[in-house]
């Protein structure tokens, strides 16, 4: 995840703006905002992983869309976040089919390994951990992304490897 020590006004210039521009050319001019969900995706990266009002208002004036319109999206979609989280941040599947498979399981160990809860992220800032609903890869449940990444038919011994390389 990139971070930026650039303060949250006039935040979307530069690179920021430079990529957000790219998502933006994708769509017909008068469809602009279309590219909301990724204009907040961007954002919420440099932004040290989360959203702040000021932040979601400077992507309504970028896109010349209401505030009320970009609050929607960004409250609805759960990848979006709305307070500091951790460096990595597990999202771990709690719907149908991960529940089955034992999902609980993983955040029993992930809370015995790492010392916190869904929802919770550790003191030193490193991991948060994420109930999310399904991520569209029930067959390898259960299941969690990080960043882009799927990890499937995670067990102990999967969490273990992951964090060994995490703490690499
Ligand atoms: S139920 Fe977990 S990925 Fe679909």
């Amino acid at each position: 995840m990139s971070s930026t020590t650039t303060s949250p006004k006039n935040f979307i210039q530069g690179d920021i703006k430079a990529r957000i521009d790219k998502w933006i050319a994708i769509y017909p001019e008068e469809q602009k905002k279309s590219a909301v969900m990724s204009a907040l995706r961007i954002v919420q990266e440099c932004h040290n992983g989360y959203l702040t009002n000021d932040l979601m208002d400077q992507v309504a004036t970028y896109l010349e869309i209401t505030p009320m319109e970009v609050y929607e999206v960004a409250t609805f979609y759960g990848n979006y976040e709305h307070a500091p989280v951790g460096e990595i941040k597990l999202c771990i599947c709690n719907s149908i089919s991960c529940m089955l498979r034992g999902n609980q399981g993983i955040y029993d160990y992930l809370e015995q390994k790492l010392g916190i809860k869904p929802g919770e992220t550790t003191a030193d800032g490193r991991f948060t951990i994420k109930k999310v609903e399904c991520l569209g890869a029930c067959g390898g449940a259960p299941m969690m992304q990080v960043g882009k990444d799927y990890h499937e038919n995670l067990t102990n011994q999967s969490i273990d490897l992951l964090l060994a390389e995490w703490e690499k």
